[in-house]
């Protein structure tokens, strides 16, 4: 065994990064192969991913992670003409899961000053470390067309529990939360939203690896584009920060918000072209109790007064013309014997979406596909039914009402899309009873529903993402975007359309 100046090696030969072990030194040992550490036996750059800061156009984070102390964590940056040029310091966030008593290390370079519409190299790195490299594409500044994507509850393709001598997935995940993330890849979008749930790692017996599994499954698209995520239901862990979302706080570094620190990065909002896109954390005022404790009304208010003003400072800027929220529980449901909608968001935030004229909700929590009708307005029922402003399908004025669609097929064990209502209803979480000794958790009181809103529904296909393509028009007319729906239906990323439509509205200028 020699120890060489970049790290451990042992007579074998070297495969990308790896030392393949084999005889003679090993003798009858088996070849196996051995992640290579560094130099100084430092670890490697792990589960590096992007996200984009306020302004989409000038502003990004790069982000990777280690569970040891790491030296000058840093990422070279450049052009892919020019070279590295730049070296920007990365700082790094800390959270000890409560679970294992490990401390997680992220570490995050803040890119400041970038060109609009460009694209940028990267190397990310700290001392001892091979440098991982990855590319960046800014946002458009002003009126122009991109492409994004989405999908929620994803889990990992992983099986990293072995129970029984038998290798087994502990965090609800599937094969298919590996293609899902091979099919945004090959979309190529600009940016990916992840609308909540997004490893289960509160579910699974070592909620560390649980994280690392779904960085390092989502990696070879989130080095290049960033996965802005939304907090679900299953981001909320026990005992981890003062809410319970201290890794998903710590793994990610969004924009700032202006919330206090136990609470910054729960919602927040960014620009890209002529889209302002709102991220929020549906916890906090979904009457469901479904995280690892009952966080119902954490926030007292804030958040909700953070997305009026950001919503009327979105409305009255002459440079947006489309609101996207990306968010967790739902609005709008019609299957039997999953979650259900949730009367707290049509409390909170549906009058809100409605008074600044929302144009486009993306959820997960259900784990299928379906859209609602645009909606405006609610009856005065108990679950506040939210009224259709129009039944057509295929064009859709945005103007006249708010398009939610579920999108939770990123991958899960546990797809809902055989249990659609015929017809279409919706079960409605009303009220939560007192806690169940049994369970530890309160359970949903239900209200059914009809659901005359409800506009497509996919009861063929369990996981899929959607498409957004951003048409800015011409001035004085309209900008629209097409959306797609793809099935994912295999390995090597094989998607199939099934849903096509458009939205437009009247641009500002
Ligand atoms: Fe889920
Ligand atoms: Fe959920």
């Amino acid at each position: 065994m020699t120890l060489s100046r970049r790290g451990l090696f042992v007579g074998g030969a070297t495969v990308g990064g790896a030392v393949l072990l084999g005889a003679p030194e090993t003798a009858a040992a088996a070849p196996q192969l051995w992640a290579q550490p560094g130099s100084l036996g430092a670890p490697p750059v792990s589960g590096l991913h992007l996200q984009f800061g306020a302004d989409a156009s000038r502003q990004a984070v790069v982000s990777w992670h280690t569970t040891t102390a790491v030296s000058r964590p840093r990422v070279l940056l450049g052009t892919p003409e020019g070279g590295f040029g730049h070296v920007v310091s990365a700082d790094t966030s800390t959270y000890r899961d409560a679970k294992s008593g490990t401390e997680v290390r992220v570490h995050h370079a803040l890119l400041d000053n970038l060109r609009p519409g460009t694209d940028y190299i990267y190397a990310a790195v700290h001392d001892g470390a091979a440098p991982e490299l990855g590319t960046l594409r800014t946002a458009p500044r002003g009126r122009a067309p991109f492409r994004f994507t989405s999908f929620g509850d994803q889990g990992t393709p992983t099986l990293g529990k072995l129970s029984n001598g038998t290798y087994v997935n502990d965090n609800l995940g599937s094969p298919y939360a590996g293609d899902v993330t091979a099919a945004v890849e090959g979309a190529a979008p600009l940016f990916h939203l992840v609308n909540g749930d997004l490893c289960y790692a509160n579910l699974s017996t070592d909620r560390i690896r649980t994280w690392s599994d779904w960085f390092d499954n989502n990696t070879r698209s989130a080095r290049f584009r960033p996965w802005m995520p939304a907090a679900g239901n299953h981001e909320n862990e026990l005992g981890n920060g003062p809410v319970g979302y201290g890794a998903y706080q710590t793994y990610f570094t969004v924009p700032d918000s202006g919330a206090d620190a136990e609470l910054r990065g729960l919602w927040y909002a960014f620009t890209a072209g002529s889209v302002r896109v709102i991220s929020l954390n549906n916890d906090d005022v979904a009457y469901q109790d479904g995280g690892n404790s009952y966080v119902h009304g954490y926030s007292g208010g804030a958040q909700q007064r953070w997305l009026e003003a950001e919503l009327a400072a979105s409305r009255s800027d002459p440079d947006i013309d489309w609101i996207v929220v990306c968010m967790h529980q739902v609005v709008i449901s019609t299957v039997d014997k999953f979650n259900g909608a949730d009367l707290g968001i049509r409390e909170t935030w549906v009058p809100l979406f409605d008074r600044y004229g929302v144009d486009l909700v993306v959820s997960g929590h259900e784990h299928h596909y379906e859209r609602s009708h645009p909606i405006r307005g609610q009856q005065p029922n108990d679950t506040r039914t939210p009224i259709p402003a129009d039944t057509r399908t295929d064009v859709i004025d945005t103007t006249r009402g708010t398009v939610h669609m579920v999108i939770g097929g990123g991958g899960t064990s546990v797809p809902s899309n055989k249990l659609f209502y015929s017809p279409a209803q919706c079960r409605v979480i009303t009220a939560v009873g007192p806690t169940d000794p049994g369970t530890g958790k309160k359970p949903p009181i239900y209200v059914l529903e009809d659901a005359p809103w409800s506009a497509v529904r996919d009861p063929d296909h369990a996981y899929g993402f959607a498409a957004f393509d951003v048409d800015p028009g011409r001035p004085g007319g309209t900008t629209s975007i097409d959306v797609t729906y793809y099935a994912v239906t295999g390995p090597y990323a094989t998607s199939t359309p099934v849903d096509r439509f458009r939205l437009t509205r009247p641009r500002r200028h």
